[in-house]
């Protein structure tokens, strides 16, 4: 089976037929043709086709047959019909999906319908074939989060990971778009090859070019021998630009260049070389932004952003906090063979209210720190830096969250327990958090908690709570 698809165009007007075969096998496909009904079905079995793009005419030339051998096709065989009207019986027994063009045939848009039939079918087969304990190993040990974005998110990685299509990753510094880039190549049938990122603001710019296409002996001072590069290494896997908005002008162009014809030329080479990677490209930057600024091509915005995928900051996914914190805090004491034992509920509340505007990456180095200057016992506020206990913030523990923090703490262990002791346990609690959340405004905290100011001084002397006095 060839690698992009075999595609069977059907049609007996000679004009058509040469122009789209042309048209598809320059981007790449195995194409195949048939002028006359006679001819069709010996070449759609001969050749493994994946998709049939025929004239409506021609089709009716050959429904009757259509229909009655439809128990052979491929379940995933899609057919673009182009014409005025396709008769819908006609269309039923193709049991992949139907995609419908009008006439006169537009290239740009047949290109545009293949992909997404490609893309189906990719969709569809790997479906089928994905085993879900290696999609549930990513999801579980490496991209944490259980947050609404972050089910739509993986939903999206698992739906995209094995069409070729090219995904933009856009998201914040810190995300996990690089994290998101490795599972997109670990859940695709081209896992067993190479992962090969490429940090484009890292690499000087006179140095990418060779270093992304690699380059002949000779062709620069220094060049003694042949020198592979990123895109040769990745062949057949997965190609990781990174850092994407940071490309300069000349080297946009090549990289288009490789995306259209995924073929390109070492740095000093005469010939051209062929490629098949699968691009996965991010940025932190806005690439919008960038192109109406003329930083960023157009034309080669559009080409990376067939896929877009967007992270969203852990500001607004903050119930997957909780689970971070814990991710990382059992990561690092086994690492450094410590014995942090966890957060105080304070703590905890007052990182689920923090903005992390370095996100995941902020929240990992923080947990790491503690864990490191702690070394055991339990983190409390005073353990912060002081850029976690100033400010304040708006946001409140989702409900979810709260419920389920709470029903944790209200389990009768096995041996029982002092029920005054957890009731005083749980109601300090309650004041710190209303005292946190109103930056230490007794008014406000006691607001919160629906008390008067004055019965929230008196608990806080005689309870001996340790905030600042007004
Ligand atoms: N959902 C997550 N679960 C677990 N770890 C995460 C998650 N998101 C990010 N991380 C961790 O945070 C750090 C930053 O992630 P990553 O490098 O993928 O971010 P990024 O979006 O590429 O950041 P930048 O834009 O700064 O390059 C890494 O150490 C990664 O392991
Ligand atoms: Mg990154």
């Amino acid at each position: 089976m060839h690698e992009n698809g075999t595609i069977l165009i059907a049609d007996s007007d000679a004009r058509t037929r040469d122009l789209a075969s042309a048209f598809l096998t320059y981007q790449g496909y195995n194409v195949t043709t048939s002028g006359v009904a006679a001819s069709f079905f010996d070449t759609l079995q001969k050749s493994n086709v994946d998709i049939i793009i025929a004239d409506s005419a021609y089709l009716k030339t050959v429904a009757s047959t259509f229909n009655a051998r439809s128990s052979h096709f491929d379940p995933l065989l899609v057919l673009i019909v182009y014409g005025n009207s396709a008769p819908a019986e006609l269309l039923k027994p193709v049991g992949g999906a139907v995609f419908t063009l009008a006439k006169p045939l537009n290239l740009d848009e047949l290109e545009s319908l293949v992909m997404r039939a490609r893309e189906y079918q990719s969709m569809k087969s790997h479906d089928n074939l994905m085993d879900n304990s290696a999609r549930n190993q990513i999801f579980s040990k490496t991209i944490i989060g259980t947050s609404s974005p972050m089910r739509e998110l993986f939903d999206m990685l698992v739906k995209v990971a094995d069409s070729n299509a090219t995904v933009l990753i856009q998201g914040e510094s810190g995300t996990g778009k690089e994290l998101a880039a490795k599972a997109i190549h670990q859940l695709s049938s081209r896992h067993a090859k190479n992962f090969v990122p490429v940090n484009c603001a890292a690499i000087p710019d006179d140095l990418l070019e060779s270093e992304l296409f690699g380059h002949v002996k000779g062709a620069f001072t220094g060049a003694y021998t042949n020198r592979a590069g990123r895109f040769e290494m990745a062949d057949k896997g997965t190609l990781f630009l990174d850092e994407i908005g940071d490309m300069k002008a000349n080297l946009q162009v090549k990289l288009l260049r490789v995306l259209q014809n995924h073929e390109f030329e070492p740095v000093g080479a005469s010939k051209s070389q062929k490629v098949d990677v699968r691009i996965v490209a991010a940025t932190n930057k806005n690439l919008d932004e960038l192109v109406v600024s003329q930083n960023f091509r157009e034309d080669l915005y559009y080409r990376l952003s067939v896929i877009p995928v967007t992270i969203p900051p852990l500001r607004e996914r903050r119930e997957d906090i909780p689970l971070l914190i814990d991710t990382f805090l059992t990561r690092f004491n086994a690492d450094k063979r410590h014995a942090v034992k966890g957060f105080s509920r304070d703590v905890l509340d007052i990182l689920c209210h923090y903005e992390w505007p370095g996100n995941v990456r902020e929240l990992e180095n923080l947990v790491e720190r503690l864990v490191i200057l702690k070394g055991g016992g339990l983190i409390v506020a005073n353990d912060l830096p002081d850029k976690y206990l100033s400010g304040r913030h708006s946001y409140s523990v989702p409900a979810p969250l709260q419920q389920s923090l709470l029903t944790a703490e209200s389990q009768l262990p096995d041996e029982g327990m002092c029920l005054n002791s957890a009731v005083e346990e749980f109601e300090n609690n309650l004041i710190r958090q209303a005292l946190v959340r109103s930056g230490g405004n007794k008014k406000e905290a006691a607001l919160l908690l629906n008390l008067k100011r004055t019965t929230l001084i008196e608990k806080l002397k005689k309870k001996n709570l340790l905030f600042n006095e007004d």
